[in-house]
């Protein structure tokens, strides 16, 4: 509630300097009566978007086919800062909203998940996010990215996520569209917003991306029910044709999965004194990306109560890597993606659709919770 009454406050406030010249262009916004404003923003959606209504990739069965979901999320694109106070200055706080239903999104269709990443990450106050986000979108700005999907070919339909920003997408959401072709391809969007709905987000996209197959059945949930939405974003899925399927009948994962199972199982050993770990790497590109660098000697810190991190001397890449399972539990070794640190989990942990799965320990899992400050890590031949 508190995030909502900042977020009015402080559009009411740019947009009355903004009125004074700054170079925004939108429409007022009434902090009077947002939900009016949102009843409006939505019925101009569905008259005005140059959508498929009911439309489907050519040749293709709705539900069939390799898919991807990608996604924006503030939540991966924020700079997180230890001491940030969440009382006076709303911050961001992973899981955010649309990272959480890309998630979801991924269970139920079985595709591959792309988080999209600007190389300058905003910061993580609210007020000053929206400030940045509001100067991007007044210069209509294009975000540089970390990286671009690798193989886009493949996929034959895409969900791609983002919160409204600013009455519309987050600037790097475009970039994404001109940088990633979707030309052909069946598109789902889902979204998470305030009181403002899609708004004009639908149209961003729509002229972006003149030559995707925009499906005008739309995802959208408020920012406050984003976190209870697991029911509603998968039986919309469900309706789509892409629920509950497994997949191998997507065939997306399946490549990735025969590759990993393919795959010689390597060892690697992380050792302190005369103690060890000894991890079995799941195959996985950014397993195999990990055991291309070593050896190497890091500095191993904590992290929370039930994590050892550290920073390998490169990024790795995971693209057809699967995500953690908290299943596995303890002895994963993970990696979680927007910081680029390797994770070695003592305990459970929650799963993160930016956690990726590297390994497992298969020997000295109760030495994991005791490493100190400098580990050496080898393969293990
Ligand atoms: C920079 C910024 C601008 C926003 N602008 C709007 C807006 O114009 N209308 C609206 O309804 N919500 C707006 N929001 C709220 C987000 O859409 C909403 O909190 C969303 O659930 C965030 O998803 P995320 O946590 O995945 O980033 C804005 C949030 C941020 C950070």
């Amino acid at each position: 509630m508190k995030r909502i009454l900042s977020f009015l406050l402080t559009m009411a406030m740019i947009f009355s300097l903004a009125a004074c010249g700054s170079a925004t262009d939108s429409e007022s916004f009434s902090s009077s009566d947002p939900g009016q404003y949102r009843a409006e923003t939505k019925a101009e959606n569905t008259e005005e978007a140059i959508l498929s209504e009911g439309a489907d990739r050519e040749g293709k069965e709705p539900g069939t086919g390799n898919v991807l979901v990608a996604y924006f999320s503030w939540a991966d694109n924020a700079i997180l800062a230890e001491d940030v106070d969440a009382v006076s200055s709303p911050s961001v706080l992973p899981p955010g909203n649309v990272q959480q239903l890309a998630a979801w999104v991924r269970e139920q269709t079985g595709g591959d998940i792309f988080s999209i990443r600007v190389t300058d990450p905003y910061p993580s106050d609210w007020d000053e996010c929206l400030e940045r986000a509001n100067e991007e979108r007044g210069e209509n700005t294009r975000p540089e990215l970390i990286e671009n999907v690798a193989n886009l070919d493949r996929y034959d339909a895409v969900f791609l996520g983002y919160p409204n920003w600013w009455y519309g997408v987050p600037m790097a959401l475009l970039s994404f569209l001109e940088q990633n072709d979707l030309s052909g391809k069946q598109v789902y969007l889902f979204c998470s917003h305030g009181t403002g709905g899609l708004a004009g987000s639908v149209e961003q996209i729509t002229e972006v991306a003149p030559d995707a197959v925009i499906s005008d059945n739309i995802f959208d949930c408020y920012e406050e029910e984003a976190a209870s939405s697991e029911e509603a974003i998968k039986a919309w899925i469900d309706g789509l044709g892409y629920g509950s399927q497994t997949d191998a009948e997507h065939g997306s994962r399946t490549e990735a999965e025969e590759e990993v199972a393919d795959m010689s199982e390597k060892q690697i050993s992380v050792q302190f004194g005369d103690t060890e770990v000894i991890y079995e790497l799941n195959g996985s590109p950014a397993a195999e990306s990990l055991y291309e660098m070593l050896p190497f000697t890091v500095e191993v810190e904590d992290y929370s109560t039930n994590e050892k991190i550290f920073y390998p001397p490169e990024e790795l890449a995971c693209v057809e890597t699967p995500l953690a399972s908290s299943d596995t539990g303890e002895g994963t070794l993970a990696y979680y993606e927007p910081w680029r640190d390797v994770v070695m989990f003592y305990a459970g942990f929650n799963e993160n659709s930016s956690l990726y799965e590297l390994g497992y320990a298969v020997s000295g899992i109760e030495n994991i919770s005791r490493m100190p400050g400098t580990i050496t890590i080898e393969a293990i031949e």
